[in-house]
């Protein structure tokens, strides 16, 4: 992936090549990537027919933090819907290319998914959000400068975050609420000016990951759904300072009841 003359595609494809071969499952339904706070949900979802390092998987980096577990899983729901769970992810902060951080989403349309939930844990802008808040990512403002579109290929991105999951995510939960994800760069957190101006352009959300992995899979021809947890107000909102521990602490304590929602919203698929 890191030579320019690779076609990402072949590449996702071999992917989707050893991810037949490790689980025994020649095609996906669904793929779903877990961010801080998720990773609780790939139990519920169904029953583990695989787990394996993502290393294993041509194309995949090991992981960079600690909170995002390099691993990924084959789960087959009660409806019998095989999912892919990817708890590997390649952040765009991490400095190795946009390619990087969209191959798991590239990697799962190879498997034959068709349908891509998106999680995070991301800071919230709206007042009426508390942290440990899960909300559905209505659309998104990508602020990172980067696109994982190569060349010209021009597509629409209208109902990107499909209005038909997040109303079936409701059927789930019918209190939660959506906003506006930005995609920062990071790593840093947001500066309180940042996050007024994204408010400002009607962003509700703050976060570091999500909509490039979005859009590959909308070029892929994937339904997405998203989720964020808010696991703590953005800056100038929240007048503490933000710190990498409170973010995994509040996505710890928010895990099992926002992981059995998604259990639940990925059973109903
Ligand atoms: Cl406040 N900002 C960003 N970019 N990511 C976050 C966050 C804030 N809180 C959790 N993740």
């Amino acid at each position: 992936l890191d030579d320019p003359a690779a076609d990402p595609f072949e590449v996702a494809a071999q992917a989707a090549e050893d991810i037949a071969r490790i689980t025994g499952v020649a095609r996906h339904d669904i793929a779903l990537t877990l961010g801080s706070g998720w990773g609780k949900a790939a139990e519920l979802v169904g029953e583990t027919t695989a787990t394996f390092p993502a290393t294993e998987v041509t194309g995949f980096s090991a992981p960079a933090l600690a909170g995002h577990v390099g691993t990924l899983r084959s789960v087959v729901t009660p409806r019998g819907r095989h999912v892919l769970v990817i708890g590997a992810r390649t952040h765009f902060y991490e400095g190795h290319g946009v390619r990087r951080v969209v191959h798991s989403v590239r990697t799962a349309a190879a498997t034959g998914a068709r349908t891509m939930v998106l999680t995070n844990g991301a800071g919230g802008i709206k007042h009426t959000w508390t942290p440990g808040q899960p909300v559905l990512i209505s659309d998104h403002i990508n602020l990172t400068g980067a696109s994982p579109l190569e060349g010209a290929t021009f597509i629409d991105l209208t109902d990107l975050y499909s209005m038909r999951l997040r109303d079936l995510a409701r059927t789930i939960d019918p209190s939660l609420d959506e906003g506006v994800y930005c995609q920062f760069r990071g790593p840093q957190y947001e500066t309180p000016a940042e996050v007024q101006m994204a408010k400002s352009f009607g962003g509700h959300i703050v976060g570091m990951s999500t909509a490039l992995e979005a859009i590959a899979a909308r070029q892929a021809g994937m339904e997405v759904l998203g989720f964020s947890l808010i696991t703590n107000m953005a800056a100038g909102i929240q007048t503490t300072p933000l710190s990498h521990h409170e973010v995994i602490e509040a996505g710890r304590e928010a895990e099992p009841v926002i992981s059995s929602l998604l259990a639940r919203a990925i059973g109903a698929m």
